[in-house]
């Protein structure tokens, strides 16, 4: 993965250091940053019936420090495009347990692991299923380097010296490329676009013009069953620090996937209307979705960024709220 040089001037606010980190972290206090919030474990058992939901959606998003990676526990079977990938535990503040967690090390500007939350926190208030617990984590670059290994380590995932890293709860599933050999993996994400699993992605996708939809970015539960994770490119890989996200008329690549399939003749014409059919009706949830989650963003936001964040604010939640109103999605679709 290209890493871009961190923004001065765009820290990340990190990170609380007191309790005393569990697993002999360098404290992480740095110049110009103010305290996150840490991980108070609270007893919310790990249950989602409708009012632990509501609950949970007005839980802010997390951002923890090293005391809340456990340990590390091994690499991952199947890789992608980020080498520092691996599983470990991580305590997450509704869970005292320690949780497995798929674990990356991103980009030190947080504009990834921003987007990453983002979508987590949309997916869960438009019913998707997905991973139930995620943070965004601020580890010492001393860690950072003892988990991957001195010599494998890119000296620039380094600011102020903290990592950001991205942690979900690792679901046990895994994504259609490492579950299907070669082509047979495309041929199972069209057949799974087909579904409304597959379709609410889809929807999902072209909200939030998620340019890095691919069979190594959704799992495979069941044949007609997907879920999605990696969540870095949403905004078409826009970079809502540096400007405005444009609105852009380029297809999401899930929609991408579809009308190629479509004009290879891999679906047919009804095929091909019955999944955008399906994408508008999920897209009826998402205006509702992004009021219910929208407040998070704002904190998470808030919470990341030292200077601007009311400007990434407004930029990030302008562009979702065009693209989640009603019948935007007929529109792009050309549904009528
Ligand atoms: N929450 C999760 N549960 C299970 N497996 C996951 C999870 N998150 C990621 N993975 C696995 O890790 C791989 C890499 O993760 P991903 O987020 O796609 O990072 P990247 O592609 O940037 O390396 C995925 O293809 C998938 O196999
Ligand atoms: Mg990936």
């Amino acid at each position: 993965m290209a890493l871009p040089a961190a923004r001065p001037g765009h820290a990340v606010r990190v990170v609380r250091v007191a309790p005393p980190p569990r697993v002999g972290a360098a404290n992480l206090r740095l110049a110009n940053t103010r305290l996150l919030p840490g991980d108070v474990p609270s007893r919310e058992p790990g249950c989602e019936n409708f009012s632990r939901r509501k609950q949970s959606m007005t839980t802010e998003f997390p951002l923890l420090g090293e005391h809340a990676y456990v340990a590390y526990i091994q690499k991952l079977d199947s890789m992608g495009a980020n080498s520092t990938t691996h599983i470990a535990e991580v305590r997450y503040p509704v869970q005292a347990a320690p949780v497995l967690s798929v674990v990356k090390f991103l980009d030190p500007n947080c504009l990834a692991a921003s987007n990453e939350a983002i979508a987590w926190l949309f997916l869960r208030a438009a019913g998707f299923v997905a991973p139930r617990h995620a943070a965004i984590l601020a580890l010492s670059a001393k860690k950072a380097r003892d988990v991957v290994g001195k010599k494998a380590f890119d000296e620039s995932l380094v600011t102020q010296d903290c990592v950001i890293a991205w942690a979900s709860q690792k679901l046990d599933f895994k994504s259609i490329r490492a579950y299907f050999a070669g082509t047979r993996a495309d041929a199972e994400w069209i057949g799974l676009l087909r579904t409304l699993h597959g379709a609410q992605i889809a929807a999902f996708d072209e909200v939030f013009l998620n340019a890095d939809r691919n069979t190594g970015n959704v799992l495979y539960s069941g044949r007609d069953s997907c879920i999605p994770i990696d969540h870095e490119q949403i905004f078409d890989h826009q970079d809502w620090i540096g400007g405005n996200i444009m609105a852009s008329t380029r297809d999401s690549d899930s929609l991408r996937v579809i009308k190629r399939a479509y004009d290879g003749g891999a679906l047919s014409l009804g095929a091909y209307n019955d999944i955008k059919n399906k994408m508008v009706h999920h897209a009826q949830q998402h205006e509702s979705a992004l009021a219910a989650c929208k407040d998070q963003i704002s904190k998470l936001i808030a919470k990341v960024f030292k200077d601007g964040s009311a400007t990434f604010e407004e930029r990030i939640l302008s562009f979702a709220a065009e693209r989640t109103a009603e019948h935007w999605m007929e529109t792009r679709l050309g549904v009528v």
